[in-house]
């Protein structure tokens, strides 16, 4: 079968996805944050639970997805060859930064179901954590993406 995307469009579109992922992982925090500093009952909650909530549907969401689906083309192209060989040699095509890089998507991936999770429990109207802490959490991300971006860029 002849190539459905190539390879320079899956890449462009995995960044874009990325981009999306990020930004809703950075900005969620934020509204966490502000939800807790807000009055109970109050117009700026409102608006914040309703904010986190769509920016999970439509951002968030949607972006995890294609951000593996492309992720994972691009994987899928390090394993292209022979199927016959060893297992072992089909995986030693695969360069080592990308098992680096692979953690740490799993810990954004992870650290993504923990804020799914937490909101629920914030819309339900519990308060288990401070402003200030979710202030701190909304800069995990940007550290985790610094990683990210320049192990698949300086490939080391
Ligand atoms: C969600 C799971 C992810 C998977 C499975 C994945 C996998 C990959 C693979 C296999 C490539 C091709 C690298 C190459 O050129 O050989 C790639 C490219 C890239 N990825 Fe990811 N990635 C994921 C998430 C991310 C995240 C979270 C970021 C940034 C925060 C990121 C940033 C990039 C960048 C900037 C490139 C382009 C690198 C280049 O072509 O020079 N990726 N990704």
């Amino acid at each position: 079968m002849d190539h459905v995307i190539g390879y320079d469009l899956a890449r462009g579109l995995h960044i874009i996805a990325v981009i999306a992922w990020i930004s809703g992982l950075l900005m969620l925090p934020r509204f966490y944050a502000y939800v807790t500093s807000s009055q109970a009952g109050g117009e700026l909650e409102t608006a914040m639970l309703k904010a986190a909530k769509n920016l999970r549907l439509i951002i968030l969401g949607p972006s995890l997805v294609l951000a593996w689906t492309f992720g994972l083309f691009l994987f899928a192209t390090y394993l292209a060859g022979d199927w016959t060989r060893p297992l072992n040699e089909v995986l030693g095509q695969v360069p080592h930064w990308f098992w680096g890089k692979l953690l740490l998507v799993l810990g954004l991936s992870g650290y993504h179901g923990y804020l799914t999770s937490e909101g629920r429990r914030i819309a339900k109207g519990e308060r288990r954590r401070t402003e200030k802490f979710w202030r701190l959490m909304s800069e995990i991300p940007f550290i985790v993406a610094i990683a990210a971006v320049l192990l698949a860029t300086l490939e080391p």
